[in-house]
């Protein structure tokens, strides 16, 4: 069985790509650490305590970094909202954080819970060769973990990262959210020498959600159905005041890759980060004339099958609920 660690920043799609995982059970998911991202870290890591509790999600979850390794926090909370993740319904009722984490120090049996990096560099080195991280975020969480302990890189079975783009960029032309909110450590962790799968933006706008979605989730009934169904909704309305221009679907790319990695292809090429560019900065520059030009360092996600993959999707996901 495939061992898995999330990185994540809780948002929406985030959300969505945690019940995924949770309802996969060719996974042994081992732990989630989450990041600065759509939100501030504070803000994220509720997001993350309240969708474990309230979704029985039996996974410990670890506060990672609050700030990127150079410059200032970026957030996406212009377009997500406060939270960021906004609700056009009830919100998700908020959990007590101290208990949630006392809790977790009882069932760990330790205290206080370590940081998210440290636990990341545990769990690789308690199952060398066998952990896939699966980072949905800003890549500050395994940038610091490879700094910190450099042994770890050999040691990491595969990353497969929702990030970056063969195109176009979403958070700037040039720039996906995830590689601009944090360059530098994107730019450690294409070069670790880890085998590396990129879910960019050229992927995720192949998998596409409707309204018809929406209302499918609304209709199971459940209270859980319920509060994901708003979320989902103003998910919708980013693009549209009515709902009614499909959305890419973000990081459940990669939880669904995991269940039908058939679905996907992928083409081999150098990815470097664009660390400086007055209008650049945080582009991934994919060279696809490998090996001739130069060495490939990343599996690029080019197509995927996205009737069958949103299909997948809202099966494991109506599933979940
Ligand atoms: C990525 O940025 C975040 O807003 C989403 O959660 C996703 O990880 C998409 O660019
Ligand atoms: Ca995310």
């Amino acid at each position: 069985m495939q061992k898995i660690w999330l990185d994540t920043d809780p948002g929406f799609d985030d959300w969505l790509a945690m019940l995924l995982l949770s309802a996969n059970l060719d996974v042994e998911w081992l732990g989630v650490s989450v990041v600065a991202g759509n939100a501030p870290l504070s803000v994220t890591y509720d997001n993350a305590l309240r969708i474990r509790k309230h979704y029985h999600l039996e996974v410990p979850v670890y506060a990672g970094c609050e700030a990127p390794l150079s410059g200032a926090v970026e957030t996406a909370q212009c377009i997500l909202g406060d939270d960021g993740m906004a609700t056009t319904g009830e919100p998700l009722p908020t959990v007590d954080i101290g208990q949630v984490e006392r809790e977790l120090e009882q069932q760990q049996k330790r205290s206080p819970l370590p940081h998210a990096v440290d636990a990341l560099i545990e769990a690789v080195r308690r199952h060398p060769g066998q952990l896939t991280l699966m980072c949905i975020a800003p890549l500050t969480n395994i940038a610091t973990a490879l700094q910190r302990a450099p042994d770890i890189a050999p040691q990491i079975r595969e990353i497969i990262l929702m990030g970056g783009s063969a195109d176009q960029g979403n958070h700037t032309a040039a720039a996906e959210f995830n590689i601009y909110a944090d360059p530098e450590a994107a730019d450690i962790v294409f070069n670790a020498g880890v085998p590396l799968r990129m879910f960019g933006l050229n992927l995720c706008r192949q998998l596409l959600v409707t309204a018809t979605e929406v209302q499918q989730v609304r209709a199971l009934g459940t209270l859980r159905a319920k509060w994901l169904a708003g979320y989902f909704e103003a998910y919708l309305r980013i693009r549209s005041p009515d709902g009614s221009v499909p959305m890419p679907m973000y990081d459940p790319a990669v939880a669904i890759y995991l269940r039908r990695p058939e679905l996907f292809s992928f083409k081999p090429a150098r990815v470097d980060i664009e660390l400086q560019g007055k209008l650049t900065r945080g582009m991934t520059v994919c060279e696809f004339r490998v090996p001739r030009r130069a060495a490939a360092n990343v599996e690029v996600a080019m197509t995927v099958d996205g009737e069958r993959a949103m299909a997948c999707m809202m099966q494991e996901l109506l599933g979940a609920l």
